[in-house]
């Protein structure tokens, strides 16, 4: 496999690098990770074109959330709010507006900038116990330290966790979000497999990682956001009453097999099946002379169209909001990324919608190619055709 986001201009073709991509299951404690991982100086850099702010759903999320810690931490009380993996400050801005003392973590220059030029204090570090350590020592100790979809991210995750219990105050919440194992199983959502997805969550896996690091898990909430994510609540152990909601979900992690090897030797069979069925879908359209264009060249496409084999020949291009990924290819799979503008000039029979995660904001954003007769193709939780009155 490519890296994920390694999008690539025409002239650097045959400079890609390639990785094994596996997953593992640990019988032992339960998580799922990549077996190999490329340095993460390789992912988040100057040219990391990831930006939250692409998706208005999640910006409304991230607002919700932020409005939700301003509840409990009003600036009256000068709280200290720390994020890591802050990005272009969608979350952050939130304080910045309510003069609230924050920093976020973001090694990643592009957002970074954007998030800067917000006036979001941002370090451009990555989160670990020696750059936790650090902050706490210029700024003191968080109230409140907030992560998206960064944890997954992080494959010195117990260093995240000693930089978390250096740099939270003593009665301080750790809340972070990311894709939950769950969602990923039931949905058969292989694509968020990636590289920089080195682990996927289950609580069964996070309340043990956490009570190495002298924490627990306290609350648990199911967020509708990246395919079905989890958002866990850590605090020092005996610091919060725990919720009922932490064993509640152990439970039914344990009745759905989530700590079996069959589960995920099941889960194997069904993407293979869901490789298959996307393949011979595209080939069948092609045969018939349908034009298929791709809809958000995600970090999980990389993924799909590498995994499933899908050609230039298949899939004519992939149109992205994205300036950064346009007019460069697809990793790996070569596919060419245009502008967003592009998909409706170029009016394709079908829409294979990469970012299926983002499904009712595009489909209500994409009303009229559907009246106009183009039909969706979705391969979460099943390859299908959606067509007018079903998107
Ligand atoms: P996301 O599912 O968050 O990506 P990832 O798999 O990388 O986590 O989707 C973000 C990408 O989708 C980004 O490249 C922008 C693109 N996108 C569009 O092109 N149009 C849209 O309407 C949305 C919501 C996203």
């Amino acid at each position: 496999m490519p890296l994920a986001n390694a999008f690539l201009r025409p002239e650097e073709l045959g400079q890609e690098s390639f990785f094994d991509l596996a997953a593992a299951f640990c019988l032992d404690c339960g998580m799922v990770q990549l077996l190999e991982q490329p340095a993460c100086e390789k992912m988040f850099h100057a040219e990391y074109p990831f930006f939250t702010g692409s998706s208005q759903f999640m910006k409304n999320h991230f607002e919700k959330q932020a409005l939700k810690i301003l509840a409990k931490y009003p600036p009256s009380s000068d709280p200290f709010i720390v994020e890591i993996g802050s990005n272009d400050g969608t979350f952050l801005s939130h304080f910045t507006r309510h003069g609230v003392r924050h920093a976020g973590f973001e090694p990643a220059g592009g957002p970074a900038e954007i998030a800067r030029a917000q006036g979001v204090q941002t370090v451009p570090s990555f989160f670990d116990a020696g750059s936790a350590s650090d902050l706490a020592g210029q700024d003191g100790r968080a109230d409140v330290i907030f992560a998206a979809n960064v944890m997954c991210h992080m494959p010195n995750l117990h260093s995240v966790f000693e930089g978390v219990s250096r740099l939270l105050k003593p009665a301080g919440v750790f809340i972070f979000e990311d894709p939950y194992l769950g969602d990923v199983l039931s949905g058969t959502a292989y694509d968020q497999i990636y590289d920089e997805h080195v682990f996927l969550f289950s609580v069964r896996a996070v309340m043990g990682l956490a009570r190495r690091h002298g924490m627990e898990v306290s609350d648990l909430e199911p967020v509708p956001v990246h395919g079905g994510s989890m958002r866990f609540t850590v605090n020092f152990k005996g610091s919060k009453p725990v919720s009922p909601r932490v064993d509640e979900a152990l439970a039914v992690e344990t009745q759905r097999g989530l700590d079996k090897a069959e589960t995920f030797h099941q889960f194997r069979r069904r993407v293979e099946e869901s490789r298959d069925a996307l393949k011979n879908l595209l080939e069948d359209l092609k045969k018939k002379g349908k034009r298929v264009m791709g809809y958000a060249a995600t970090s999980k496409s990389t993924t799909v169209l590498n995994y499933c084999g899908i050609t230039p020949g298949l899939l004519e291009s992939i149109c992205d909001t994205t300036p950064a990924k346009q007019g460069k290819l697809s990793p790996g799979a070569h596919i060419p990324v245009v502008p967003y503008e592009d998909f409706k000039k170029n009016n394709p029979d079908y829409a294979l919608l990469f970012a299926w995660n983002h499904r009712q904001e595009i489909f209500a954003k994409e009303a009229e190619f559907s009246r106009g007769g183009g039909q969706w193709i979705l391969f979460v939780p099943e390859v299908q055709i959606l067509g007018a009155g079903q998107s």
